[in-house]
């Protein structure tokens, strides 16, 4: 049974063992707090206190395993465990998300990381244009299902709306994705398609700009800073409204490839937890 929840928390013996007593004290608590509520009340005595009593447990227990889970270190875990019993009751449908991804799949294997075990949100398709491409095994690896796609039926209208519906997409999500998004899609799913690309747009934005000629035309224009954009998508590269950016320093001896790296780190660094916010804000 203890490796079972092990496995199904993706924890180790200590951390479960911090879970297990954080379970006992938090509920030990809430019943001891019930009792004392109901007392204080005069309520502890007739038919009705055996109500009262499980409707105050019922209440009481989130609020003592989130403290008593505080001392143990356990807050994380706990905070995502109460959230995810929230989402069962309240009976909302987890967001699906679609990456479009074509290249190595860096900022996919991000984001699908940021999102495994949410209540809320889920990758649950790879969109990618590219047979052999690093995100498909990342993909594969993953068990996430991808639909590899054909140039001409996707930017000739709305071709592939029936599978994105078909499995249920939510929300879309471009991590270096070079084809222009056809309008009828951006139509299917307004403000609900956002990108991130690799300079402080408008600069650098635009047809052909995109990966390392970026980061050369950034170079090559002595430019003292550069960043990521996490834009909303329109029918125009580039173009849509800026959700986020943030910023990085190029130095003089900075090249293309330094730069990259740098602009890497700042996507991993931000990308999820951005997609995350637009999502909840629905
Ligand atoms: C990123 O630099 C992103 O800004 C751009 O494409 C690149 C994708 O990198 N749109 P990866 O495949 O996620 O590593």
């Amino acid at each position: 049974m203890f490796k079972k929840l092990k496995q199904h928390w993706k924890v180790n013996g200590l951390h479960l063992a911090f879970i297990i007593a954080t379970f006992a004290l938090g509920g030990s608590l809430c019943g001891y707090a019930g009792r004392k509520i109901l007392l204080l009340l005069h309520m502890d005595k007739g038919v009705s206190w055996v109500l009262l009593y499980i409707l105050l447990i019922v209440l009481l227990w989130p609020i003592c395993v989130i403290l008593i889970s505080i001392p143990f270190g356990q807050f994380l875990f706990f905070r995502k465990y109460i959230a995810r019993i929230w989402q069962k009751f309240s009976g909302r449908q987890k967001v699906r998300i679609a990456v479009f991804a074509s290249g190595a799949g860096s900022n996919t294997q991000v984001i699908i990381d940021h999102f495994a075990g949410s209540p809320s949100t889920r990758v649950a398709l790879i969109v990618c244009n590219k047979p052999g491409a690093g995100v498909l095994s990342i993909a594969a690896k993953e068990n996430i299902p991808a639909l590899l796609i054909n140039k001409e039926q996707f930017l000739n209208g709305d071709h592939y709306l029936a599978a994105l519906r078909e499995n249920k997409i939510g929300f879309i999500v471009l991590a270096g994705f070079l084809w222009k998004v056809p309008v009828d899609l951006i139509k299917a799913y307004p403000k609900k398609i956002i990108n991130i690309h690799p300079a402080l747009l408008p600069k650098y934005g635009g047809a052909g700009m995109y990966g390392h000629f970026v980061h050369e035309a950034i170079i090559a224009h002595k430019e003292k800073e550069s960043g990521i954009s996490i834009h909303y998508v329109d029918e125009l590269y580039d173009h849509g409204e800026i959700i986020y950016q943030a910023k990085c320093g190029v130095d003089e001896n900075d090249t293309a490839e330094s730069l990259a790296k740098k602009i890497h780190l700042l996507e991993h660094a931000h990308y999820a937890a951005v997609i995350e916010k637009i999502v909840m804000k629905g």
